[in-house]
Parts: C-alpha cells; structure tokens; sequence
C-alpha cells in the first residue's frame, strides 16, 4: 500500500487551547476538523513543510526550533497509509488567521472529542491530553 506522509501541528495558546481547522468543502474528509498541516513537498524535511503549510494555511511564522515533535498517527486508508507525525508549537510570529477560507476554532485538549475528526487525527487526541490536562 503506498504510503502518504503528511505533518500535521497543535498550536497551544496561552490559556493550553488547541487550533483545529475545519477541512472545506470540495475537499476530501470535508466538515472534519483537523490540526494545521499538510503533505511535504519534494526534499522538504517535516518541519520545512509544517513551517510552510503554517504560513500558507494561517499566515503565522513559526521558527523550527519552536517546533517540538509530539507523537504519530498512523492510519491505513483506503487508498494509502498515512503517516503523520504531529509536533506542537507555543511560540509563533503575526496573528493566527483563516488563509484559505477554512473555520478554526481554539479548544481545549478535553472538548476535542466533540469535534469530528478524520480516523488519523482522533487518536492524537490523549497525546495532547497527556500534555496539557
Ligand atoms: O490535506 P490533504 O487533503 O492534502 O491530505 C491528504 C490526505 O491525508 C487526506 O485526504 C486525508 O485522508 C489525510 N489527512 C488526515 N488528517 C489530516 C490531514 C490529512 O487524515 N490532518
């Protein structure tokens, strides 16, 4: 099965809320909420990418040492198998801002349950629990 790497990111405020984005229409998975990220571009490292999806998605400058890796998902598709490592970022430069139309929300770690999810990211969720309460 062919694999599919994508990098997703838990940007934390600081009151230890999460950003999740809501997939739009047209894509696939649309209406599901999901942490910020995206595939890697060809020779980009997983930082590189999450860095540029960051900016393109939501117009924030994150600097890589910001980035500290968190844990995994893996998730076999239909189609692919998906890897996503996931990082989290606390410390990034200009305001957080839908930069292609998408609904964001701030939540805490414990109400992410209440927000549908793809089958990849919903077993992220203890992670971050275990991390911020
Ligand atoms: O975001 P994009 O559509 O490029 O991602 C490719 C595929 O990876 C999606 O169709 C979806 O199956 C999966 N994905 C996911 N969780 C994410 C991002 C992508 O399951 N946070």
């Amino acid at each position: 099965m062919r694999l599919l790497l994508v990098v997703a990111c838990a940007l934390i405020d600081a009151d230890g809320r999460v950003l999740i984005a809501q997939r739009p229409e047209g894509k696939e998975l649309a209406g599901l909420w999901e942490f910020p990220g995206g595939k890697l571009d060809a020779n980009e490292r997983p930082e590189q990418a999450l860095i540029r999806e960051l900016f393109e998605e939501l117009g924030i400058t994150v600097k890589e040492p910001c980035l500290a890796p968190l844990t995994f998902a893996s998730h076999a598709y239909e189609a692919f198998h998906l890897l996503m490592p996931l990082f989290v970022c606390r410390r990034w430069e200009g305001f957080v801002a839908a930069q292609e139309g998408q609904a964001l929300k701030w939540v805490f770690p414990k109400t992410l349950r209440d927000y549908p999810m793809p089958p990849a990211d919903a077993p992220l969720i203890p992670a971050l629990i275990d991390l911020l309460g």
